[in-house]
């Protein structure tokens, strides 16, 4: 989605707003733009398709102080990505310029009545009646007149503007769009996340929906959009800038997949004594649990795999039934929810607009909120009753990989701990919380076979189709690496459990075809056997990720990825390194770029 970065100060150069957009590219965007003030002057440079290359048209100035600077990464939802659609927009004097995130849903409105009133457009955007706005209301008071202008706006957006006339003032507003202020450093700014700040400052501000504000050199204030000041108390970011970087890895993709141990640790720091899970923020909501005996879990894409791994992990271990939907589905049916009712949304960015309006859905029904989340002051965090954080740091990379790992476990500890208030757990949990302990261990092991897995991507990375296929704890992970193998390398890949096989798809298979088998040594193994044996004799190519004893299955496939012996339970876990390596080496050896694949965003805040 888009993104948007202001910085003021007195050391800010122009190259430090380009910076700013680099941290920013994650998100996923098709043109870049910027605008600064130097000399009382307003300079905007726009540019269709990387920063990179906005970057090489300011190459002569990114050591130039400015006084004030604006830049905006877009991804296109009104008029084609180009240089004039491309953001900051101005009004008809050039003095205002904006970027924004968002979509303004009664543009064409204002579009019409500003037309009537003098004011020419240039661009298809919605973003472009905002600037016009202001420059109706503005009397001098840039503040003012941006409150003034938001009123008038229906939709969802963060946006930042200035005016050539304050060379010293930057304005913020936020409604439904995600809005951080960075505070209490010499440079100062605000952005769509923190990882453009965290250069200059670590104490953030999170904007509420429905509050503006504004930026001098060293002050902020926060206003409500009734014009009455609001207070805030910063909050200090742990993230490091260095978190942010590749450290060294050719991709974040890559980084992150090595990180995933050292974020299993982070979710699990304080979560176990004596045997017990700890879950205090879960405590409130215990009643409601042995009241409504079932859980709603809503979440989309990776996510809602995970959301997957935790209804198998739930429902068989525990007599909860958990009922999972995705989001953009369930946005739209009849909620069935009751006071009672705990819905559990995970996102791993707290901002994916259908699981926001899924959990307002839900609000609506009485519905107690638990939100899983990797990003503090995220939207989903201030909507929810209850938060358990991931703690999994930042993830750039546009594919969720260390976000994924991290929902996992938090998932794991969550449904433990169900199974505990309950005391109906069905598994041994100090089993099971013992092998939680040592995944970080055993994960380091996974890992390991990372040159296995890069050999194994060069030899099948030109097929132009994959089935990957799973039976219980296995048809999530099949479901996962299918998607990691078509957004990053977009060879087509199917995820299917595997006793749908004979019903439809087998159809397809054939030496064109091949199979990744999500085959551990678990209660099923025999009937993925039998299900690989169905391959074979289609003259499928089998690849196959299971564990080192399950000798039968490695036996029956052409390729064998191995994982340590574990419980079956923890299998969706030990299995994960291994499908995301293999659409990372595959998506890399195709000359692809895995940390920004086209068409994708990693927040998708528009629906
Ligand atoms: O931030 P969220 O977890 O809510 O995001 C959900 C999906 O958009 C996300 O998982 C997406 O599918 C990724 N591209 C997966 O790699």
């Amino acid at each position: 989605m888009c993104g948007i970065v202001g910085l003021i100060g007195d050391r800010v150069k122009v190259g430090d707003l380009i910076e700013a957009l680099e941290k920013l590219e994650y998100r996923g965007y098709d043109s870049a733009g910027v605008a600064f003030l130097k000399n009382h002057e307003l300079n905007i440079t726009k540019s269709k398709g990387k920063v990179e290359s906005l970057k090489n048209q300011l190459q002569d100035r990114l050591n130039e102080l400015i006084q004030i600077g604006i830049a905006h990464t877009r991804w296109a939802t009104h008029g084609e990505p180009n240089d004039i659609n491309a953001h900051p927009h101005s009004d008809c004097s050039c003095k205002i310029s904006v970027v924004h995130n968002g979509i303004i849903e009664n543009f064409r409105t204002l579009k019409i009545r500003l037309q009537e009133l003098g004011h020419k457009f240039l661009s298809q955007t919605d973003t472009e009646v905002i600037p016009h706005l202001i420059e109706e209301y503005y009397n001098g008071d840039l503040l003012e007149a941006v409150r003034k202008a938001v009123l008038k706006l229906e939709g969802s957006y963060a946006i930042a503007v200035v005016h050539a006339d304050h060379p010293d003032i930057i304005v913020g507003a936020r409604k439904g769009s995600p809005m951080v202020v960075g505070v209490n450093g010499q440079t100062i700014g605000l952005a769509s996340d923190i990882t453009p700040l965290l250069k200059f400052t670590k104490e953030v501000v999170f904007l509420e929906d429905g509050e503006l504000v504004e930026l001098s050199k060293g002050t902020v204030k926060i206003i409500g959009f009734d014009g009455v000041a609001r207070k805030h108390h910063p909050v200090f970011v742990e993230w490091s800038y260095e978190d942010a970087q590749k450290s060294g890895y050719k991709h974040f993709m890559l980084k992150e997949i090595f990180e995933e141990p050292s974020c299993i640790v982070s979710v699990l720091t304080g979560r176990i004594k004596s045997g017990h899970v700890v879950l205090e923020e879960f405590k409130p909501f215990e009643k409601n649990l042995a009241n409504s005996k079932a859980i709603k879990v809503i979440a989309c894409g990776t996510s809602y795999h995970a959301a997957l791994v935790f209804k198998y992990l739930l429902e068989n271990t525990t007599d909860i039934t958990a009922d999972v939907d995705v989001s953009s589905e369930f946005r739209y049916k009849k909620p069935h929810l009751k006071p009672e009712s705990i819905v559990v949304a995970i996102s791993q960015s707290g901002e994916t607009a259908d699981t926001l309006e899924s959990v307002r859905l839900a609000k609506r029904c009485g519905a107690k909120i638990i939100a899983v989340t990797n990003v503090v002051g995220s939207t989903l965090t201030r909507e929810a009753d209850c938060v358990l954080y991931l703690n999994a740091g930042p993830e750039i990379s546009v594919a969720a990989t260390k976000s994924y790992v991290a929902q996992l476990v938090m998932l794991y500890l969550l449904a433990l701990k169900i199974g505990e208030i309950l005391s109906n757990s069905i598994v041994q949990n100090s089993e099971l919380i013992d092998r939680l302990m040592r995944i970080p261990e055993i994960f380091e092991n996974s890992l390991k076979s990372v040159d296995k897995i890069h050999e194994l991507a060069k030899k099948y990375k030109d097929y132009k189709h994959f089935m990957y296929i799973g039976r219980g704890y296995g048809y999530p992970t099949a479901l996962e690496g299918a998607l990691k193998l078509k957004e990053i390398s977009y060879i087509h890949a199917t995820g299917y459990p595997a006793g749908e096989l004979k019903h439809g798809p087998i159809a397809m298979l054939g030496p064109e075809f091949p199979v990744f088998a999500i085959a551990p040594g678990d209660s099923l193994s025999p009937k993925m056997k039998s299900n690989i044996i169905e391959c074979k004799s289609r003259n499928a190519k089998i690849l196959a990720l299971t564990n080192y004893d399950n000798q039968e299955i490695a036996e029956l496939a052409d390729d064998v990825i191995f994982v340590n012996n574990s419980n079956e339970e923890l299998y969706p876990l030990l299995m994960t390194p291994a499908i995301q390596l293999f659409a990372y080496f595959v998506a890399d050896e195709l000359g692809l770029d895995p940390d920004k694949p086209r068409n994708l965003a990693k927040s998708v805040t528009v629906e």
